[in-house]
């Protein structure tokens, strides 16, 4: 293709790290396939973060809060509203620059959680494709909310919808399982269905033999396009130029800190601990995790961010020094692809999860909100890698929890089986990101569309 005549995609998340890392790597892997890309944030993040890579370019639109951010607004109702407002308004603008820069835009991938990106695609003439952060098998379990298929509150202990194993009440998406706990994000998640059926494509960040049940079976309803899992070719045993790495951190990494650390444990000695970038643990829950992680007696990485530093007991670092080190953000994907690490205690993100389980890491599950108890049993009773932690009556998970799920992990037989489990989940992430696989087929296809539309 002649550099002119590359179709422009712009691509927007929801400006949290969650949802810039996996369609921030979408953007690369569309420039690593000859398109022109650009990454879309905001103007509050955009001040306070920088862009690592280089080839997708970056362009700025308001969120309403454009000196502070989220941390600003009233309420997350607040936010969201103003983010349609005057995010939309803003995206508007910048079609009209591209337009008239002569780099006109083609499409516009939007973070589903932002439907009003159709509209404005369609409002251009553009083509609006949805990127849905999140595995199917959530996004099957709102889609039938949506619709009025499964009623909250949930009163059966054991709710059958299409296309899915039976599931316990504790193993849906914290919106459906506790409505009340969370109206706004709820109406964020249902309104993602709100315009649907007028797409043009609708993009998965999974791949189709981990959820091939669920796909199927929506399939029949509408079709839907996996593209990942998107992390860096180079984690998936490739080289693609322009694929290098997510490109926007939005906190700042204790590299060589975490990477001499672990260049000092044998193979598959170390826990590493993350939480990810929202999930705020109670100071209790907090203590209970970091004597479990002194009781299993391994070496452990700890992620804790400095806004939850306080939260850690007082002597732990002490105590805990010859066999632990905690920082406020790590390289995550060099620490799971390090042969030192052995098992992942996580929140079970999807991001997290995807990268766990395309590194072959088994993990401890101890969800805390959103999708994730929902993709905490599907990393134990479906793919076979981990465990999920036990909640007690009180809502804690325990330290003897923590320490003998570590061990199932590290000491016991379960375990072998999880890390051969995980070794097999690798090669088929592998496989669908390869050429030819089901992922990379649907990017292909996606750019012979905007080629020859
Ligand atoms: C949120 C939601 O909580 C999650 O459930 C949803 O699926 C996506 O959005 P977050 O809580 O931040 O995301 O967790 P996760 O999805 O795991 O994403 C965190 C990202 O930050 C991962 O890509 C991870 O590699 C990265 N990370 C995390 C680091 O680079 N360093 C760290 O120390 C911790």
């Amino acid at each position: 293709m002649e550099k002119q005549e590359k179709p422009h995609v712009l691509v927007l998340p929801y400006p949290s790290q969650g949802h810039i890392n996996p369609l921030g790597q979408f953007a690369n892997r569309l420039v690593s396939k000859g398109l022109k890309a650009t990454l879309v944030t905001t103007i509050f993040l955009s001040k306070t973060t920088q862009l690592v890579s280089g080839s997708v370019g970056l362009e700025t639109i308001s969120d309403g809060y454009d000196d502070g951010g989220f941390a600003k607004a009233e309420s997350i109702e607040a936010y969201l509203d103003q983010i349609e407002v005057v995010g939309s308004r803003t995206l508007g603008k910048l079609i009209e620059k591209q337009a008239s820069n002569g780099t006109p835009v083609k499409c516009l991938v939007y973070d589903a959680f932002f439907p009003w990106g159709l509209d404005l695609a369609k409002r251009y003439g553009i083509m609006g494709v949805p990127f849905f952060t999140q595995p199917w098998t959530v996004n099957n379990i709102y889609y039938h909310f949506y619709h009025g298929l499964l009623k909250v509150p949930v009163l059966d202990p054991m709710v059958s919808i299409p296309g899915l194993v039976p599931l316990r009440l504790e193993d849906l998406p914290g919106f459906i399982s506790s409505p009340a706990s969370y109206p706004a994000y709820l109406n964020m998640i249902l309104s993602q269905f709100s315009n649907l059926e007028k797409a043009d494509l609708v993009f998965v960040n999974t791949f189709e033999k981990l959820e091939v049940e669920v796909l199927s079976w929506m399939a029949k309803v509408f079709p839907i396009s996996t593209i990942g899992p998107t992390l860096p070719s180079m984690y998936l045993d490739k080289r693609i130029e322009d694929d290098k790495n997510y490109g926007l951190n939005l906190y700042k990494p204790n590299n060589s800190a975490c990477m001499n650390w672990l260049n000092t444990r044998e193979p598959g000695s170390v826990v590493y601990v993350s939480f990810g970038s929202m999930a705020v643990l109670g100071d209790e829950q907090m203590e209970e995790l970091a004597w479990g992680l002194r009781d299993s007696n391994s070496y452990f990485l700890w992620v804790v961010r400095s806004t939850e530093e306080e939260k850690l007991p007082c002597k732990f670092l002490e105590e805990t020094s010859e066999k632990g080190l905690v920082v406020n953000w790590s390289p995550q994907l060099n620490v799971l692809a390090h042969p030192a690490v052995g098992c992942f205690v996580t929140h079970c993100g999807w991001n997290s999860v995807l990268e766990a389980l395309s590194l072959g890491v088994p993990m401890v599950g101890l969800p805390q909100w959103s999708d994730q108890p929902t993709n905490a049993m599907l990393v134990e009773d479906i793919w076979g890698v981990g465990v999920r932690a036990e909640i007690n009556e009180k809502g804690m998970v325990t330290r003897k929890e923590i320490e003998l799920c570590i061990r199932e992990i590290t000491e016991g037989n379960r375990g072998k089986e999880m890390k051969r489990n995980a070794k097999k989940w690798r090669e088929l992430a592998i496989e669908a990101v390869d050429d030819g696989g089901t992922s990379d087929n649907s990017i292909n296809e996606f750019v012979l569309k905007l080629v020859y539309n």
